[in-house]
């Protein structure tokens, strides 16, 4: 024993140049569950340890934005018990975070169609949404119901009404205004996207938000997945060289 301790990717870390918006797409419960012999729903469980650590570790690093991708639009035709679990899940969940969230100063967000939440669901998350609204640090915004290509029919249908109704005109649309027709308006584009458990797919999250951001793809199933793991992959982002489009030497 020499007593000194193991260094942790988080020291290796630049704060200075750590991303403001990291997205995640947590997948694997299922095959985690599975490969432990157990029913689906035992993975969803372990994925929530997941997040709780990964929120933290967000918040010890001092990352302003975390987006989860939670529930899909295409996970409702998921068999119908897996899906009340889940949605169970949530509200527990969401329910016992509370506490946690207000003592890290973690203001909890949500994207999606919202509407489609049981009720039960829906007033939970509203109301640690308004609960932990005064919060500063960490947006943690939970995609829920979420489908990137439904989000931006929606911002276009939106779009639309303004020309209609003579408070957009055609020739005011650009990127700005099309982005604040987004769920995702007051939020920054995640520089960072990881996902877990081997799959390298976007599976329709965040598609008109990742337009620069790094792709990190790790084999770890979602319910294995830690903040350490989370700092591994800011640190793989800060080797990259980001150019949006322009050439090596121009950004050096
Ligand atoms: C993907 O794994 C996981 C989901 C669709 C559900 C994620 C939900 C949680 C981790 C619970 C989170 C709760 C809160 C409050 C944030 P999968 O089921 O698609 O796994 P598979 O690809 O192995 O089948």
């Amino acid at each position: 024993m020499t007593g000194k301790k193991e260094m942790s990717y988080k020291d290796k870390i630049d704060l200075l140049k750590l991303p403001h918006h990291v997205a995640i797409i947590m997948d694997g419960n299922g095959r985690w569950a599975k490969g432990k012999g157990k029913l689906r729903v035992f993975g969803h469980t372990n994925g929530v340890v997941s997040v709780r650590d990964v929120v933290e570790g967000g918040v010890d690093l001092g990352i302003k934005y975390l987006t989860l991708y939670t529930f899909s639009s295409e996970n409702w035709n998921r068999p119908k018990l897996e899906v009340m679990a889940i949605m169970e899940l949530m509200v527990s969940t969401i329910h016992k975070e509370i506490k946690n969230f207000m003592d890290k100063n973690v203001r909890l967000n949500a994207i999606g169609d919202l509407d489609m939440l049981p009720k039960k669901c829906f007033d939970e998350l509203n109301n640690a949404i308004e609960t932990t609204a005064g919060n500063t640090g960490l947006v943690l915004t939970l995609a829920l119901s979420y489908s990137s290509r439904r989000e931006i029919v929606r911002a276009a249908k939106n779009i639309a009404m303004k020309v209609q109704s003579g408070e957009l005109k055609v020739d005011d649309i650009n990127e700005e205004v099309f982005e604040s027709n987004l769920y995702t308006g007051n939020i920054p584009d995640p520089e960072l996207l990881i996902r877990t458990s081997g799959e390298y797919r976007i599976s329709n999250y965040l598609l008109w938000q990742i337009a620069y951001a790094e792709l990190y793809f790790t084999s770890k199933l979602w319910p294995d997945f830690r903040k350490e793991d989370l700092y591994e992959a800011i640190l793989d982002f800060q080797k990259r060289e980001r150019r949006f489009g322009k050439t090596s030497e121009q950004v050096n």
